[in-house]
């Protein structure tokens, strides 16, 4: 099966409604195709992968991960991407093996975090610089529920200096924005 923007857009709806958790799905769409650039490999697939990866999340928050695989395969998504959806939730006991599903570990709460560090900005993404953020990851009453710790496996898993993926997802989700923001739409 082809796997198609639209299509993923279409079958996320079903699932989703909440304008929080559509924000953040196209954050970490936004976030998966600066990383499939990095990586060389297919920013479509791994935009669709960031933009469905919590399908499953507003319906079935306790039985996130099972859920949306099952989902996810039963409408015919390929299995290697469906496995990097899943592995994503560390209660699924998957193995992030792949740079998908390492990639997708690591930019799921990074680029909400960062989102959070624009919208306290007067200028919003304008001017932020991974020396910002970092800033306020130190700022442990900032955005306390993302866990410092996490964000630092994530990132040592994928073998990517935060700081760099920090400037990666600052530059995919500016990109992301521009083009959002010419279809009235926006990750704040
Ligand atoms: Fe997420």
């Amino acid at each position: 099966m082809e796997i198609t923007r639209e299509k993923a857009l279409s079958d996320l709806s079903e699932y989703v409604d909440s304008d929080s958790l559509m924000k953040h799905s196209l954050a970490v769409e936004a976030s998966m195709m600066k990383m499939a650039e990095v990586f060389n490999e297919d920013e479509n697939l791994w935009g669709c992968c960031g933009l469905l990866h919590d399908i499953d999340f507003q319906k079935y928050p306790d039985r996130h991960g099972e859920v949306g695989y099952n989902i996810l395969t039963d409408k015919g998504y390929d299995i290697e991407f469906c496995k990097a959806i899943k592995s994503h939730c560390d209660l699924t006991n998957v193995n992030r093996i792949t740079n998908m599903s390492k990639s997708l570990y690591a930019v799921d709460q990074l680029s909400s975090f960062i989102v959070a560090c624009a919208l306290v900005r007067p200028e919003k993404f304008v001017g932020i610089t991974s020396k910002s953020v970092k800033k306020k990851l130190k700022d442990k009453a900032f955005a306390r529920a993302v866990d410092r710790d996490e964000l630092q496996k994530a990132a040592d898993e994928l073998s990517i200096d935060i700081t760099i993926l920090i400037d990666y997802l600052i530059d995919g989700l500016i990109k992301r924005e521009k083009y959002l923001n010419d279809l009235g739409l926006s990750l704040l």
